[in-house]
């Protein structure tokens, strides 16, 4: 909900993408934000429950963004990611093919966490758990970093001094990675 009324107030209010465009292009900003963030959650609990519930609420939102995200995928939309050819540029290749490989390893660890019979209440840092969890929020960050890093130096013309939603998510996931490489055993 949070990150919804962000893109709104960033996009619309202090930007001027239509709010005719909430239906998908808003609405593919704030599910990719939050899922992100539900990942990074599930990662850093340590009640299995939570981990759990965080972990499928974050894939659920992130396969809605990915759905979305094939949808939108144009120049009209996304004029930054394309040539003049029509052809991608290669930080959009590149940056998809992170979120494409994030998500693959998204599902191993949905897989991977199903899998587990015996309710472990701690989590082990060298489990293969922690191992995919992190890589999830690893190729996530390089996802933004490759699509966003240019508008994150140019805080002069961020619509109402509002930071892109790439430079939250890039900031978040690596918060969360510091947390969980800090915790205790
Ligand atoms: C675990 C996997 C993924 C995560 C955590 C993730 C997360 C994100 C985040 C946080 C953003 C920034 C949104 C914004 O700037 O407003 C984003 C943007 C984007 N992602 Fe993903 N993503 C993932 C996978 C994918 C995949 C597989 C695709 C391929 C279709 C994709 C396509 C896009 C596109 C097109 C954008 C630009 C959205 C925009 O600027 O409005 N993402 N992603």
């Amino acid at each position: 909900m949070v990150s919804a009324v962000y893109a709104l107030i960033r996009y619309t209010v202090f930007g001027s993408v239509s709010i005719t465009q909430i239906p998908m292009y808003l609405t593919n900003k704030s599910t990719a934000l939050s899922g992100l963030i539900l990942l990074g959650w599930s990662l850093n609990a340590r009640d299995v429950r939570r981990r759990r519930e965080f972990g499928i609420l974050g894939l659920n939102l992130i396969v809605i963004h990915v759905l979305l995200s094939v949808g939108l995928l144009s120049p009209a939309y996304f004029a930054k990611f394309f040539q003049p050819s029509g052809l991608m540029t290669w930080q959009a290749e590149a940056s998809l093919l992170a979120g494409v490989l994030s998500l693959v390893v998204l599902f191993w660890l949905f897989l991977a966490s199903r899998s587990q019979t015996k309710p472990d209440r701690t989590v082990q840092p060298g489990s293969l758990r922690v191992g995919l969890g992190r890589s999830v929020l690893l190729l996530a960050a390089a996802h933004v970093a490759l699509m966003g890093y240019v508008g994150w130096f140019t805080p002069g013309e961020w619509p109402g001094c509002l930071p892109p939603i790439t430079l939250l998510a890039f900031v978040s996931a690596l918060i969360f990675l510091v947390a969980r490489q800090s915790k205790p055993v």
